[in-house]
This record gives structure tokens, C-alpha cells and sequence, in this order.
């Protein structure tokens, strides 16, 4: 569970100070898939980053099964994050100089411990479509293919909870629903927490709960 207590995240922009994130209280149940719609600039990606640790809010907190996690010191917090939560970043994320199998492999070196690790990217390249790109470099792929190279990533160390910016942004409509048809099984069988932001009506509208961001603050849909 996910507890968000009137969080506030503000920036300074020349002077003016601007509430990205203004005051969102919200409760996610472990085993949700929440869609969080929303116009540019509305704090979307603000927020998935103050819910999963990476970005500190000016007030508020964000309690994740019990655990006020801005209590807890960076190596805690880092410790914390690798082992329950992942993020798919609104852009490119993959490393250039590792190959896809090494970037999918890539979270298992913080401190995860098993040993299977390797054949279960193997397995995740596969479920993306991407077994026969496992030695290329992501310079090598298009936008799409390193994208879902992201999202395979995302499921390596087994995690609770999965925020993901905009997964499907630059795929076509046949890879996106296979994308989130992988979501909503993994929801199903592993009971993953999903918190999708996403402009695509499709997705939003299979969620089983449905947000709209405007100007920092959020309400159901
Ligand atoms: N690092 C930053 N420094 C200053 N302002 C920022 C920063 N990050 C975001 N903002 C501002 O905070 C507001 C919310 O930005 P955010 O990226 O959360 O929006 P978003 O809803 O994800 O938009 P998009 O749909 O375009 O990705 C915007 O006004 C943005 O300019
Ligand atoms: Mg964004």
C-alpha cells in the first residue's frame, strides 16, 4: 500500500516559484494499476518521481507498507527502491555502452541474488519481442525496440511496484497492446502495483483506476 500525504513539490523558476506537485493526498492499494492522465506540465512525471523516492518533496510524505520513506538515510532509501519499486522513464534510459541483455541485467547488480537472473532477461527480451536484439547496443535500436528494452528492465528484480512515465509513447498500437497486456498479467499474477502516466486513452481507460493531474493537483476520474 501507498499512502501519499498532501505532498507539495515546488520549483524556482527565475524568481517565481511554481507548485508542480500542490498538496496531492492519495491511497494506492498494493495490487492496484492506476492510469494518471493529464495535461504537459501538470506534474505527472513530479509525481511518480516524489511517489518512488528519487525526488525529495518540499512537504508531504509518501508511506510505502508502513514506511515513511523520506525517514530513511540515501543508502536505505536506495537499498529500499532497488528492491521493491521500478521505474520506465518517460526517455531513454539505457546505458550506451552496455549491450540490451546487459542493460535489462543491469539492476541485478545492486544487490539482488539470483542466480537466474540472466535467463530470466533472456525470458523478459522475449516477452518484448527483442530476443534476437540481446547483443546490440541501444544505438542499434529504434526508439520503440529501446523503449521495451526499459520495460524489461523494469520487471528484472521482481518488484512491488512499477511506475511507469509514458511506457508506451513511442510504440505502434500492435507492440502497445502487447505491452499492456504484459502489464495487466503481471498485475494479475504477480499482483505488481502499477502507476501508469500515459496521454493514451486505451490504457487510461483499461486501468482499474483512473486520475487526472491538473496544475499539481489530482482527482478520480
Ligand atoms: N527540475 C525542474 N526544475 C524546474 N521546474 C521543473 C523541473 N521539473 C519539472 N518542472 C516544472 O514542474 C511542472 C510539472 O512538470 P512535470 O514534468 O511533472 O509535468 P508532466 O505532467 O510530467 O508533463 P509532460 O506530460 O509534458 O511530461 C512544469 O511546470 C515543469 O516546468
Ligand atoms: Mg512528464
Amino acid at each position: 500500500m501507498i499512502e501519499i500525504k498532501n505532498l507539495i513539490k515546488t520549483y524556482n523558476i527565475g524568481g517565481q516559484t511554481i507548485k508542480a506537485v500542490d498538496n496531492v493526498s492519495l491511497m494506492i492499494e498494493k495490487g492496484d494499476l492506476v492510469s494518471i492522465v493529464g495535461h504537459s506540465g501538470s506534474g505527472k512525471t513530479t509525481l511518480l518521481s516524489l511517489i518512488g523516492g528519487l525526488t525529495m518533496p518540499a512537504s508531504g510524505s509518501v508511506i510505502i507498507d508502513g514506511i515513511d520513506i523520506w525517514s530513511m538515510g540515501d543508502d536505505k532509501l536506495s537499498e529500499f527502491r532497488n528492491k521493491k519499486i521500478s521505474f520506465i522513464y518517460q526517455f531513454s534510459s539505457l546505458i550506451p555502452t552496455l549491450t540490451v541483455l546487459e542493460n535489462v541485467m543491469l539492476p541485478t547488480a545492486f544487490g539482488s541474488h539470483d542466480e537466474n537472473a540472466e535467463e530470466y532477461a533472456k525470458k523478459l527480451l522475449d516477452t518484448v519481442g527483442l530476443k534476437d536484439k540481446m547483443t546490440s547496443y541501444p544505438s542499434q535500436l529504434s526508439g520503440g525496440q529501446q523503449r521495451r528494452v526499459a520495460i524489461a528492465r523494469a520487471f528484472i528484480n521482481k518488484p512491488e511496484i512499477i511506475l511507469a512515465d509514458e511506457p508506451t509513447g513511442d510504440l505502434d498500437e500492435e507492440t502497445e497492446k502487447e505491452i499492456l497486456s504484459l502489464f495487466h498479467s503481471m498485475n494479475r499474477e504477480k499482483n505488481i502495483t502499477f502507476v501508469i502516466v500515459t496521454h493514451d486513452k486505451e490504457i487510461a481507460n483499461q486501468a482499474k483506476r483512473k486520475l487526472k493531474m491538473g496544475n499539481g493537483s489530482i482527482k478520480e476520474l
